[in-house]
């Protein structure tokens, strides 16, 4: 692994035309996210309108050489309010950027934002097969915790999925309190 020089900082309104064809780009070509469609900009901004500047909901960007090279995000996990400690997070690099180091800065950039934020667990949906990106979820302590078979369907077939947890924060469950 070569090690770009890479800046990872909060992502702003410039930003979403590279975030959005590095995206489309996957959604188009391979099986990793599961949306079927190309999201349009109008799409892209209204996305970009859940994330903020402090929070649980962040979005990053790698940069290199002035260019955006990748992202990774915190979203909600699932709508009812009990969810609202845990986290979904993903993460793409453009295709040409993957495989020297940016992936790994820009999760330590995103979980370091999320320091002191009440966050208690992020998940992260890894269609397989997908080594990449088990190497580096794995790399940041997440742990697999299921494995949902034909989980989704895209290009025809079925696609299996394999969940990840990480603990974020150090706020244990009190004990006392069951
Ligand atoms: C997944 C992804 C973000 C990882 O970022 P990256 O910059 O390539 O990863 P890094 O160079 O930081 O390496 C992180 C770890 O992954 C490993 N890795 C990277 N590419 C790999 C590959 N093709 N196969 C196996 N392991 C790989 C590295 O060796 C490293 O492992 P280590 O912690 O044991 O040293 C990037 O490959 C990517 O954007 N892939 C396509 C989109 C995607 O799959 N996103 C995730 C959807 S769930």
């Amino acid at each position: 692994m070569i090690n770009t020089e890479v800046e990872v900082r909060p992502a702003t309104a410039a930003d979403l035309s590279a975030v959005n064809e590095i995206c489309n780009q996957y959604v188009a070509e391979t099986h990793y996210t599961f949306d079927v469609e190309p999201m349009s900009m109008d799409a892209r901004r209204e996305w970009f309108s859940h994330y903020d500047a402090a929070g649980r909901y962040r979005l990053v960007v790698a940069v290199s050489e002035g260019r955006v090279i990748g992202y990774a995000s915190s979203s909600r996990f699932r709508p009812k309010p009990a969810y609202e400690t845990s986290i979904e997070t993903s993460i793409y690099l453009a295709p040409e950027s993957v495989d020297r180091g940016a992936g790994s800065q820009l999760y330590e950039g995103l979980f370091k934002l999320l320091e002191g934020e009440d966050v208690h667990r992020a998940y992260a949906g890894i269609a397989l097969p997908n080594p990449a990106s088990i190497a580096i979820h794995e790399r940041f302590g997440f742990k697999r915790v299921a494995h949902f078979t034909e989980q989704g369907r895209k290009f025809g077939r079925y696609w299996d999925v394999a969940w990840y947890e990480k603990p974020v924060g150090a706020e244990p469950n009190d004990p006392a309190a069951d």
